[in-house]
C-alpha cells in the first residue's frame, strides 16, 4: 500500500472559514488606568453607608453606582460593565453571602472582585463571606485610606485578569485566522479539540491536561502564521530551504504562545506535534517517549483528520484507509504504538459519536476553574 507523507500533509492543514472556537469569550474588555473610569457598584441597605463609601473613594477617578438591594444591584450588573461590588453583609432581601454565591455563580460575573463590608465582629462572618466567594473582607468601622487601598488593589488585580484574558482571546483569533486560510478543511481545529479531548479521557488524564489539549487543538499550529502562502499552499514538492521554513512553525509558533503563562502546559504540543516515534521527526528529533504525551495525542488525532478530509490535492480517505495508513505508519516506528491502536479502539466504541457540546462544556468548566485559580 502507498503510505502518503503525512507529515507533509499535516504541515498543510489549515482549516475552515467560519471555525467555531470553543474558546470563551473575556467577560470584559480590559480597563487600563486612564482609558476609562473603573465602575464600583455599592451595594448597601442604608443611604449613608453608601454615601460614605462614596465620598472615601471621592479622591480616584472611579465611577461609583448605588444599589439599595440585591435585586437591584443584579440589574445593575446585568447591563454594566462592574469592576468591583462593594456589598455590605446585611442587606434586605438577601444576605452579603447569598448575594456573593449569585455573582460568582454568574459566568459573567463570576470574576468580579467583591469586597465585603460589616459591623457585626467575628472571625466566623469573614470566614463565611470569603467562603461564599468574597474576595476581601473588612469590619467597620471603616477608615478611609484602608478602603482605598484595597479598592486599588483589588481593581489592579481586576485590570490585570481582564488583559490576560484579553491577550489570550486575541491568540486565540489569531489562531483563527490562520487557519481561515486554507478554506477546505471544515471545522479541523474543533475536531481535534474534540477528539484529543476524548483520547485524552480515555487514557484518564488529569483536567489540566485535558484542558492543554483542548487549546492545543486550536493552537498546535499558530506558527503557521510565519509560513508564507507561496509555501503554504504550494501544489509540488517543497524544496529543502522550503522545508526549513515549513518545519519553523512549531519553533515559531511556541515563540508566539511563550508569554502567556497559562498556555504553558501546550507549548509542548505546539513545539513537538511533527515528532517521529523513531526520533526523525522535529524540530528536536525527540523519539519515543521523549516525545511529550500530549503532543503525541494531539499528532495521531491530527493525521486521522487529515486523512479522512478531503484537501484540494486529494480526495478524503474512508476510516478504514486511513486505519490501515496509521497502522502501517506505526510499522515503520513513526507513530505511538499504543496510542494509535488506542485511538481506534475508541472510534469502534463510538468515540465519534461522542457528545462534543458536552465535552465542550466540561472544558469550559475547567477553564473557569482555571481562571478562579489565578485569581486566587
Ligand atoms: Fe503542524
Amino acid at each position: 500500500m502507498r503510505v502518503v507523507n503525512t507529515v507533509s500533509l499535516i504541515d498543510r492543514i489549515a482549516p475552515p472559514a467560519g471555525a467555531n472556537l470553543h474558546h470563551d469569550p473575556p467577560p470584559s474588555v480590559a480597563a487600563e488606568e486612564g482609558e476609562r473610569p473603573q465602575s464600583i457598584l455599592v451595594v448597601d441597605g442604608l443611604d449613608v453607608n453608601r454615601r460614605l463609601i462614596r465620598a472615601m473613594l471621592k479622591t480616584a477617578r472611579y465611577r461609583v453606582l448605588e444599589a439599595r438591594r440585591a435585586s437591584e444591584a443584579l440589574s445593575i450588573i446585568s447591563r454594566e460593565n462592574i469592576d468591583l461590588l462593594i456589598v455590605d453583609l446585611m442587606m434586605p432581601e438577601m444576605s452579603g453571602q447569598e448575594f456573593c454565591r449569585l455573582v460568582k455563580s454568574n459566568k459573567k460575573t463570576q470574576f468580579t472582585p467583591i469586597l465585603m463590608l460589616t459591623s457585626v465582629q467575628g472571625v466566623e462572618n469573614e470566614i463565611a463571606s470569603i467562603a461564599s466567594g468574597a474576595d476581601e473582607f473588612l469590619t467597620k468601622p471603616l477608615h478611609p485610606e484602608v478602603v482605598r487601598t484595597r479598592v486599588r488593589a483589588m481593581l489592579r488585580n481586576k485590570a490585570a485578569v481582564d488583559s490576560l484574558e484579553e491577550a489570550e482571546t486575541i491568540l486565540f483569533a489569531l489562531a483563527q485566522a490562520v487557519e481561515k486560510r486554507d478554506q477546505y478543511t471544515g471545522d479541523h481545529c474543533e475536531r481535534l479539540a474534540g477528539y484529543s479531548v476524548a483520547l485524552g479521557q480515555a487514557l484518564g488524564l488529569a483536567r489540566s491536561q485535558i484542558v492543554a489539549l483542548h487549546r492545543g487543538g486550536y493552537l498546535h499550529d499558530i506558527g503557521k502564521i510565519c509560513v508564507p502562502d507561496a509555501i503554504l499552499f504550494k501544489r509540488g514538492p517543497l524544496t529543502e530551504e522550503e522545508w526549513v521554513v515549513m518545519r519553523a512553525h512549531t519553533i515559531k509558533g511556541e515563540e508566539i504562545c511563550r508569554p502567556m503563562k497559562t498556555l504553558a502546559p501546550v507549548l509542548p504540543i505546539i513545539r513537538h506535534h511533527h515528532e517521529k516515534w523513531n526520533g526523525t521527526g522535529y524540530p528536536d528529533g525527540l523519539a519515543g517517549e521523549d516525545i511529550p504525551l500530549l503532543a503525541r495525542i494531539l499528532q495521531v488525532v491530527d493525521i486521522y483528520d487529515a486523512l479522512t478530509t478531503a484537501r484540494p490535492y486529494k480526495a478524503a480517505y474512508t476510516h478504514e484507509q486511513a486505519k490501515a495508513m496509521m497502522e502501517e505508519e506505526v510499522r515503520r516506528s513513526w507513530r505511538d504504538p499504543e496510542l494509535v491502536p488506542l485511538f481506534f479502539e475508541c472510534c469502534q466504541h463510538g468515540f465519534a459519536e461522542r457528545d462534543m457540546e458536552l465535552e465542550a462544556a466540561s472544558v469550559r468548566q475547567s477553564l473557569d476553574n482555571m481562571r478562579n485559580e489565578l485569581l486566587k
